[in-house]
This record gives C-alpha cells, structure tokens and sequence, in this order.
C-alpha cells in the first residue's frame, strides 16, 4: 500500500498506522476528531535542516522553525533539543516558546504589524532578531530598545521580486505585497541605510521569502543571486556589513500523489552553493544563512482522524461522506482550495475504488475537506483520516459553530502523548461574561 508519507502503514489487523500505532487504538483511546503527530518523523526532518547547514555550510546558519505551521509547547520543546531557531510571528507564539523556556537569542520575530505591546514583549524578552517590515517599525523598535537600554538586532525584510508557488517561479515587480521592502523603488536600500542613524539598532542582515510548497531549488538560488546583489550594494553605497542572510522557508510537501517533493537538505546544498559563490564573486563577506521552514518539517508527520457520521448520495452528481470536523479544524480548502488524501483506518488494506466528497459539520456549503477523495466502500462509523495535516491545520483551527478544537497527540517509538487537550464546551464560554 502507498500513501503519501512514509509514516504510514497498514498492520496485519488491517488498521492504519502512523508511527507503528494503531489509528484505531488512537481513536478508541482519545475520541475523534484527533491530530495525530509523529515526533520521530519531525525530529529526523529538524536534523536533516541541521546536518546540512554543517555539511554544505559549514555550520555557518541556523534553520528556525516556523512556528505558525504547528505551535504548541511541545513543538517548541522538540525544535530546542534539536538545536534549531525558531520563527515566531505574533506575541502569542512568541509567548508560547518562552513559557517552554525556548532561548530567546535563538528566536526571530516576524509579521507586518507587530504591535507596540509585542514588540515591547519582545525586546523585554532579549528576543535575538526583530525583521523589520517597514519604516514605522524601525523608529518604533529603536524607540522602545532606547527606553529599555538596549541595542536591538534587526534584519530587514526585503521584496526581492521573486513570485514562486508551486511547481514554479516567476520574477515580478512584486512591489505589491503587505510585507517587507521593494528592492527596486529603492525603498530597500533608504530602510537599511536609516539604520546607521538609530543608535539603539545593530543591523545584521537580510531576509527574504519567496512562496510556500516549492518543489524546486532553482527559486531559491534566484533569491540568493538577488539577496546577495543587494547585498554588495548596502556595502558600497553605506558601508555596512551583511552579517545574515535569511532566505525564509517554502519547501514542498506531498499532500497528494502527484506532488513531487525533493530531499530537504537539496535545498540548503544548493542554496550554500550559490551564497559562497556569489560572495567570492562579489567580494562580499560569506554572511550567515538562516532558514524558516515550517510546512516542510510538520506536515507530512501529522494526520487527522474524525468518524464518518453521515453518507448521502446525490444520484448522477455526487455522494458526500460527512464527518465530524471540517473547516474549524481543517479551514485550507475553505481558503485556497487546498488538496488533500485520505485513508479509512478501519479498512486501510482495501482498494480505493469508490470517489467521494469528504465534507465538514459546519454551516457553510463551502465546508468541504476533500473535493474527490479516493476510498473504498464509505460506511457510517467508519475511522476517515485525512493525511499530511500536520501544518496549517492546528494552527489555523477556530471555533467556528462553536466546535471545541481537537486534541493532539504525539506517537513516538510506538507510545502515544497526549500534548494539547480536547476544548470542552467549558472552554469555548471561558470569557463569555
Ligand atoms: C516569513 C515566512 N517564513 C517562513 C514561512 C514558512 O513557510 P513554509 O511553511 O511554507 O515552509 C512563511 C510562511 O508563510 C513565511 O511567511
């Protein structure tokens, strides 16, 4: 039997498993709907961004962790006894890895609008880098570093004009984004240049990011050539030295069959490359690489179970198979039309020889998570599970119609970890008053 990760497989009872665990033992245990996680999967996929920044670059770079993908205390737990950053987006994530005593310096604060409070939060925090998105926030967090007595590192978020999505890449004006600053108005070079007169900021570098599920090097190279271009041009026109360069994250995942994802450490093989190429070339000092990637290490490592409630025919349109989550758990199709697999746990080994469309419970017509699912024979009770859901899904999971969010729960060496509560409906009126 093929899936999509290699995580999964199909014992003698005929069940799922993920992690060598039962799925149906996982569901009998904790209920459904479930994120279930396999942490040795995402621990060898933190290794692997770690070995070959040391293989290919001499240990000269640091792979941060995007949190948004999947934050929980645990993850940021496992990403610190890996040895990895971590790429935090708001005062929540941020406050999440620092209640897991995740270390500071090795943290790097993100997002468009950060507010006064977070960035306040952040720089208390002694938060290693603050990537500045715009003018406002580079007077902002000078100012608040001055108040505090501090000197604050900071990168600065560039458009480098690279468009890449999918299966491939285009070079665009891209002066039409929410974040960062466009490289060929000039509004890039004017940020970095303003840093030399804030005395409360230590200006380290760079950071770009390109798009999200790339199945190909050749974007990331594009971005370096750039980045690096930029790079020799802040030194002669400002004096300043690029001590960074962060290329953010985007590496493609398999959600279906035909994604064709390669090897992570190709990635950082080839992004070595062309840094230290161009730097020699340019005459530029070799600057430190970071990474963000966040879909690539969690995705594949997660699945959802839920329980068909449900299976209604429509004759010559369609039949859907209901179960007992959806959009607040899952809300990617909803929103960009995500594609997915899925698996019948209870009847893993059986062909897959019916269509279906596998829908939510909320109240929304658009509540679908698979458009045309591929399953055997669907029966009301069944265990469906739909795969590759480890980014993206908890950390994007609402309490639409009032629905508590699942648990999640880890397996590691055939045991299973319950790391986040199921929502009670208690939780869901906590601050109702
Ligand atoms: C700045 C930045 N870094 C890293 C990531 C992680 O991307 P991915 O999960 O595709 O690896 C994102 C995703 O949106 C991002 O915006």
């Amino acid at each position: 039997m093929n899936f999509v990760s290699e995580n999964l497989a199909v014992n003698e009872r005929g069940h799922l498993t993920v992690g060598g665990v039962d799925v149906m033992d996982l569901k009998e245990k904790y209920g459904t709907p479930l994120y279930v996680m396999d942490e040795d999967m995402i621990r060898s996929h933190l290794r692997t961004y770690r070995e070959a920044l040391n293989t290919y670059y001499n240990g000269n770079g640091l792979c941060q962790f995007a949190s948004k993908a999947f934050c929980t205390k645990y993850m940021c737990n496992l990403v610190a006894e890996e040895g990895l950053g971590l790429d935090v987006v708001s005062g929540g994530e941020l406050y999440t890895a620092l209640s897991a005593n995740f270390p500071a310096d090795k943290i790097c604060f993100h997002g468009n609008n950060k507010t006064k409070d977070e960035l306040t939060f952040a720089i208390g925090h002694n938060v290693g880098t603050i990537v500045i998105d715009n003018i406002y926030e580079l007077e902002q967090v000078n100012h608040i570093a001055s108040d505090m007595g501090k000197i604050q590192n900071v990168i600065f978020r560039i458009k480098p004009g690279i468009d890449a999505h999918t299966h491939d890449f285009i070079m665009t004006g891209q002066i039409d984004s929410k974040f960062g600053f466009a490289l060929e108005t000039g509004e890039a070079l004017s940020a970095v240049s303003l840093v030399k007169e804030k005395k409360h900021l230590c200006y380290q570098g760079l950071h770009c990011h390109i798009g999200s599920q790339i199945f190909d090097v050749k974007p990331f190279c594009e971005a370096a050539r750039v980045m690096m271009a930029f790079i020799k041009e802040i030194k002669d026109k400002t004096g300043l030295v690029t001590e960074e360069l962060d290329l953010g994250g985007g590496f493609g995942i398999r959600y279906v069959e035909s994604d064709d994802p390669i090897a992570y450490d190709k990635y950082i093989k080839a992004v070595s490359r062309e840094v230290k190429a161009q730097a020699e070339m340019l005459g530029v000092k070799i600057p430190k690489i970071l990474m963000e990637p966040g879909r690539s290490v969690v995705a594949p490592a997660g699945i959802t179970v839920y329980e068909v409630g449900c299976v209604k025919e429509i004759p010559n349109v369609r039949t859907y198979v209901s179960v007992d989550g959806g959009m607040a758990d899952n809300p990617r199709y909803i929103m960009y039309g995500a594609e997915y697999s899925a698996v019948l746990a209870n009847k893993a080994g059986e062909a897959a020889e019916c269509t279906y469309t596998v829908a939510g419970k909320c109240c929304e017509s658009g509540d679908i998570l698979i458009e045309q699912a591929k399953l055997p024979k669907v029966e009301v009770g069944d265990t469906l599970c739909v795969l590759s859901t480890g980014a993206y899904n908890y950390s994007m999971a609402s309490n639409y119609n009032r629905i508590p969010r699942p648990a999640v729960v880890m397996v590691s060496g055939g045991q299973d970890k319950l790391i986040v509560k199921r929502e009670t409906y208690e939780d869901l009126i906590r601050n109702d008053l």
